[in-house]
C-alpha cells in the first residue's frame, strides 16, 4: 500500500505514520526526520536544509524530491510506504506522480489529518522527541515515564529547533499557502480521505483504520 499523510504541523502525521507502519509492515518515510538526520550528520544537504528548517520554511523542492526518490528506491519501499510530510507543494506532488507512474505504482490513498491551529500549537510547543528512535512525547498528553528519557530506549528527549511558538505560526501559515492546495489536487483524483485528528492518539488511529477500510470499499 502506498499512502501520503497530509495535515498541519502537529496534526499527528508522525504519530499515526508510526502506528500504521508497524501495523502494515511498510516503512514510514518522513522527510522531516530524514532532513534532520542530514543536519545532525553535517552533510552538504543538511547544511543547506538547516537554514530553511530553523526558520520554519520549506527546503527547496529539487533537494527534497531527489532525496525522496532515492529513499523510495530502497528495497523496503517496494512493498509500500507511508509518506509523512511529502509532498508539501504542487511541484513535489507532480514529481511524485511522475516517479510512481514510471514504475506503474500509483498512490492508493492520501489521508488528511484535521486539527485547529490552537491545538496544533499546543501539541508542538509541548512535544519532546527521542534523539535515537524519534518517538515523540508530549509534556501534557503523553509524558515519558521518566523525566526527559525515552520509554523505549532510555535515550535523552530533545526539543527541535523549529518548535517555538513564533516559528510554529510561520509553519502553519506556510502550510495554508503551499500545502493546502494539495488537498484539492488529490481530491480531484478521488484519493483524499479526511480524518478528524482532535481526539486521543489511539482514537485517531481507529478513525484512520476505519477511513482506509471504507475507502477501499
Ligand atoms: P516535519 O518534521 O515534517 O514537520 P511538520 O510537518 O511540520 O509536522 P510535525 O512533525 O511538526 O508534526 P506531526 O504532524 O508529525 O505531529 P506529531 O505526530 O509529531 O518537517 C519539519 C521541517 O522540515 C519543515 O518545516 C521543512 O522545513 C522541512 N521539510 C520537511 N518535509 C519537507 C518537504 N516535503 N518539503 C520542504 N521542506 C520539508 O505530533 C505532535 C505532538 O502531538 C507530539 O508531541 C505527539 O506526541 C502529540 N500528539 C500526536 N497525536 C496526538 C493526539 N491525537 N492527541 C494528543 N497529542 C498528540
Amino acid at each position: 500500500m502506498r499512502y501520503v499523510f497530509l495535515g498541519l504541523p502537529g496534526a499527528g502525521k508522525g504519530t499515526q505514520a508510526r502506528f500504521l507502519s508497524e501495523r502494515l509492515g511498510i516503512p514510514q518515510v518522513s522527510t522531516g526526520d530524514i532532513l534532520r538526520e542530514h543536519v545532525q550528520e553535517g552533510t552538504s544537504l543538511g547544511i543547506e536544509a538547516r537554514t530553511y528548517m530553523d526558520r520554519g520554511e520549506y527546503v527547496p523542492d529539487d533537494l527534497v524530491v531527489r532525496m525522496v526518490e532515492e529513499r523510495l528506491e530502497e528495497p523496503d519501499a517496494t512493498k509500500g510506504f507511508i509518506l509523512d510530510g511529502f509532498p508539501r507543494t504542487v511541484p513535489q506532488a507532480r514529481a511524485l506522480d511522475a516517479a510512481l507512474a514510471e514504475n506503474e505504482t500509483p498512490l492508493d490513498r492520501v489521508v488528511k489529518f484535521t486539527i485547529t491551529d490552537p491545538i496544533a500549537i499546543r501539541r508542538i510547543v509541548g512535544r519532546y522527541t527521542c534523539g535515537v528512535c524519534k518517538r515523540t512525547y508530549h509534556d501534557r498528553w503523553s509524558p515519558p515515564k521518566n523525566d526527559l528519557a525515552c520509554d523505549h530506549d532510555g535515550a535523552p528527549l530533545e526539543k527541535r529547533t523549529d518548535e517555538d511558538e513564533l516559528t510554529v505560526k510561520r509553519r502553519l501559515a506556510l502550510y495554508r499557502q503551499q500545502t493546502e492546495p494539495l488537498e484539492g489536487f488529490y481530491d480531484e483524483r478521488g484519493l483524499l480521505t479526511e480524518v478528524d485528528a482532535e481526539a486521543p492518539a489511539a482514537e485517531v488511529s481507529e478513525r484512520l483504520v476505519r477511513g482506509l477500510a471504507e475507502a477501499e470499499g
